[in-house]
């Protein structure tokens, strides 16, 4: 298949909102990461999404709308608690999961009976899915396991060939996926960290929220995530990587020594060091610097683990623990 590069000109946007109508799919931007959009409400679309990514097809596809007056097609009995947080973070980086309209395909949800449902905060992405006339199912748009997408490059390097077009937007702005929130239990449960925070949300409902088990204790078997996507190994390098957790001056240090040692063994290594960088910074950077490490034939990466005592650092820390497959040195 030749893949078409589309730009944002209103043209080229309803041409990439028809590929969708038709049943085909197109790259498109948001402000978390770019999506591997197809027509939500078709199951040979999901199932081409599946098929693209090279992704286990029980992970369920976000569900993308324009207008949240939308989500009553799609939801059954809607909680209080998504209108509050619809109005206080729509469009933006927070996904809610919900209890699912029968006419939503099992296809589009991995079979669960409830949808992910999120408005970007990216006009292209708005503009899309309104000339789409209908809700675009979207995972971000990389192969399965690679490091998620944050610039139309990084879609083209790794779906060149597999889709029908990529839109050419800017750059992510918030470069980590949604903060995914799961309202059908007895209280909020966040089941994948993001840039809207637990506090945020709190502050929202006036009620306390939780992460799931399977982000605080990942390494525990006990504990199943919840979110199917979770169970995947993700974001993963090409490179080995480690992530070294310490003092900051001792984990500089310990690199350091590391690079040498591992350089004269032969290795080409690289370092993820961002010191005092501000968080999000670092979350927009990250993903594309996995991608760079592997583009010059890195073999072993080694980084300073980030501090998660604030909660864009702890969404982080989940990024690169899974990058590094939870290879973790404490020093
Ligand atoms: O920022 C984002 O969310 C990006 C952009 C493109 O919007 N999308 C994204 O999609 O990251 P994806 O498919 O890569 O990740 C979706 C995550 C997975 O972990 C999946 O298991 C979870 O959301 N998820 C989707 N539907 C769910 C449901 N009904 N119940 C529980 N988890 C769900
Ligand atoms: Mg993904």
């Amino acid at each position: 298949m030749k893949t078409r590069l589309l730009t944002t000109s209103p043209k080229h946007l309803r041409l990439a909102a028809d590929i969708i109508s038709a049943g085909g799919l197109v790259a498109f931007p948001t402000e978390t990461v770019y999506g591997l959009g197809g027509d939500a409400m078709n199951p040979s679309a999901a199932a081409l999404i599946y098929e693209a990514k090279g992704r286990p097809s029980d992970n369920p596809l976000i569900v993308h709308l324009a207008d949240p007056a939308e989500a009553v097609h799609l939801t059954e009995d809607i909680p209080e608690t998504f209108a509050r947080l619809a109005e206080r973070f729509w469009p933006g980086p927070l996904t809610l999961v919900v209890r699912k309209k029968a006419s939503v395909p099992d296809a589009t949800t991995g079979g669960l009976p409830t949808v992910a449902l999120r408005i970007p905060d990216n006009a292209v992405a708005l503009e899309l899915i309104r000339l789409a006339r209908t809700p675009v199912a979207a995972p971000s748009a990389n192969l399965s396991g690679h490091p998620s997408p944050t610039c139309w490059e990084h879609v083209r390097a790794d779906l060149d060939g597999r889709i029908d077009a990529i839109i050419k937007g800017d750059p992510s702005r918030v470069g980590l996926e949604s903060t995914v929130l799961d309202l059908t239990g007895p209280a909020p449960l966040i089941l994948r960290p993001g840039l809207v925070t637990p506090e945020e949300i709190e502050a929202a409902l006036g009620q306390p929220v939780t992460y799931d088990p399977a982000i605080t204790e990942p390494m525990d078997p006990k504990s199943a995530p919840r979110a199917p996507g979770m169970k995947y190994r993700h974001y993963a390098p090409r490179a080995e990587m480690i992530v070294f957790k310490g003092d900051p001056e001792v984990v500089v240090r310990i690199i350091e020594e590391r690079r040498l040692q591992e350089k004269a063994a032969g290795k080409k290594v690289g370092t993820l060091l961002y010191g005092q960088a501000e968080k999000h910074l670092i979350a927009r950077d990250f993903f594309s610097r996995l991608r760079q490490m592997d583009q010059t034939g890195v073999d072993l990466i080694l980084a300073a683990a980030v501090s998660t005592e604030d909660s864009v650092g702890f969404s982080i820390m989940n990024r690169m623990l899974k990058a590094a497959g939870y290879r973790i040195e404490e020093v």
